[in-house]
């Protein structure tokens, strides 16, 4: 049986095994390429500052509007704009909040015709003084369960929120609440970790997400269809 198995082939398969992969990525030295234009600036860790890499904020910008034209779009943490650059390109009209003054000054600086920049708190915002949008596009801050509230409060304002998140957001009793009155309608699982830059990269797994909020709450065993697809 199984008489077709060759050894070295096994081997080689073995050294090739997805833990080896993963060591290897962690060994990887972060790239700091998501932070040029930014070098002497301060980069507030506190503030939840990991920029989306440009490659990357690329790849999520056209699977956002792959099924929009001439999209209104919400970015509700900015950051430096790694998202708003590629949708901008893409022929988006863009509204930017951000938080911290420097971020704010680097988006005003940005060379996009159609963005308004809101200096501000976005979770302290009344969403509907930002006006409605065909589409949310986020990476948001990450602690004390910021990214489920940055997609709630989006949601007031847009039916729909594209975003990366840590993979945890699937998980905990906590959050389950908050997916039972949600739907994934599609996932991309990122096979390696994003490199946000510095210390910081690579250090946990990330998924790009498209969430509606559901109309009534899902019901014990109720499944939704979701399209998942896998990212290099
Ligand atoms: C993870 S970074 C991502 C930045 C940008 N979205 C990107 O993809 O590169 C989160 C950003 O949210 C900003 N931020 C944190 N709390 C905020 C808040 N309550 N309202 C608006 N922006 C906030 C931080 O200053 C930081 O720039």
């Amino acid at each position: 049986m199984n008489s077709a198995r060759d050894p070295s082939s096994c081997a080689d398969r073995e050294l090739q095994s997805p833990a080896d992969q993963i060591s290897r990525d962690l060994q990887d030295k972060p790239d700091q390429s998501c932070l040029d234009g930014v070098t002497g600036a301060r980069v507030d860790r506190e503030l939840s500052q990991f920029f989306t890499p440009a490659a990357l904020a690329e790849d999520v910008a056209d699977w956002a509007i792959s099924r929009l034209h001439y999209s209104d779009v919400l970015e509700p943490s900015a950051g430096r704009g790694a998202l708003i650059k590629p949708l901008a390109m893409l022929g988006c009209s863009m509204t930017a909040v951000e938080i911290d003054g420097d971020n704010v000054r680097a988006l005003r600086e940005l060379r996009a015709t159609k963005l308004r920049v809101v200096d501000g708190d976005f979770l302290a915002m009344d969403p509907n003084s930002l006006g409605v949008f065909d589409l949310c596009v986020m990476n948001p801050p990450y602690e004390h369960n910021q990214d489920v509230a940055f997609i709630e409060h989006a949601l007031h304002s847009s039916d729909r929120v594209v975003g990366i998140f840590q993979s945890r957001i699937l998980h905990s009793k906590g959050r389950a609440e908050f997916w039972r009155h949600h739907d994934i309608t599609r996932m991309a699982i990122l096979s390696s970790r994003p490199r946000f830059g510095g210390e910081h990269s690579a250090k946990t797994d990330f998924l790009v997400l498209e969430i509606f909020r559901r109309a009534a709450p899902r019901r014990q065993g109720e499944a939704t269809p979701a399209h998942v697809e896998w990212w290099p």
